[in-house]
């Protein structure tokens, strides 16, 4: 299993780190078994596994569900869970609670989006010796005020502005930020300025890595298309076909034959 460690050697290296998200237990089998670096159980779950049109519906309760599922079927990857909506704006109680119970859960790093307001929670948490993931640009939390799923940093006063707050989550202590939706040049920029790897998100291909939704990639999302994704599998045509043919062989009396039967 890579460590926080590796991680930042890999970026030294110029080695890309390679990060899929996950959910439940039947993947995390496959993922664990692939060469992706590291794993994330993120809030995309409410979207992805549960039919919410946000993430704010990720509950913690939800999140440490997810966790624990997917550690069930992970051994040589590691783990990072995404803090749902709000947790770190609780207070601080609120938050140490909620990263003990995703870290018990069988995380091994938590990942919490925006720097402005959270740098003592960070450091609060680093302190604790829990390794923290940032997340800068399109920051799903932040959908309704940032009126959509837009690129972000594409003019000078915000693009100075992720970079600032780049560098004040790396100050804070975060082992890594992933960067979402910016332009390829503010991602490379980010990289190249900070020590801590950088994994991306359209986000272009300068960051020390790419991080994408599980079933993005496997292209089980039909109608997500965004620019950015590149789907390895029509997994969605795939799997309906093999629904297909075994409702076929069952109303066809094909299925089972006498060699599946006892
Ligand atoms: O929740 C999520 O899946 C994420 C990644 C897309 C970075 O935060």
């Amino acid at each position: 299993m890579k460590t926080v460690q590796e991680f930042s050697s890999m970026k030294l290296a110029g080695k890309k780190i390679s990060v899929a998200t996950c959910y439940d237990h039947w993947s995390a089998l496959i993922l664990d078994e692939s060469d992706v670096d590291a794993v994330l159980v993120g809030d995309s779950a409410a979207m992805v596994m549960h039919g919410f049109d946000t993430t704010i519906n990720a509950e913690l309760e939800m999140m440490s569900y997810h966790v624990a599922a997917v550690k069930r079927g992970l051994r040589n990857k590691f783990l990072i869970a995404d803090l749902p909506f709000l947790a770190h704006k609780k207070g601080l109680a609120f938050l140490t609670n909620a990263v003990d119970t995703l870290m018990k859960a069988g995380a091994q790093a938590v990942k919490l989006e925006g720097a402005e307001g959270n740098i003592e929670s960070i450091k609060h948490l680093v302190s604790a010796g829990v390794p923290i993931m940032g997340h800068l640009g399109l920051t799903p939390q932040s959908i309704h005020q940032l009126g959509g799923n837009k690129l972000q940093g594409n003019d000078a006063s915000s693009s100075e502005r992720i970079l600032k707050d780049a560098q004040s989550l790396e100050e804070a202590g975060c082992f890594a930020i992933v960067l979402e939706m910016v332009p390829a040049t503010l991602a490379k920029t980010i990289t190249e300025t900070l020590a801590i790897p950088t994994i991306g998100i359209g986000a272009g291909n300068h960051t020390s890595g790419q991080v994408l939704v599980l079933q993005d990639l496997l292209g089980c999302s039909k109608d997500f298309n965004p620019k950015f994704l590149r789907k390895y599998l029509d997994g969605f045509s795939l799997i309906k076909s093999a629904l297909n043919a075994y409702s076929a062989d069952v109303k066809e009396q094909k299925f089972p034959s006498e060699k599946e039967s006892y």
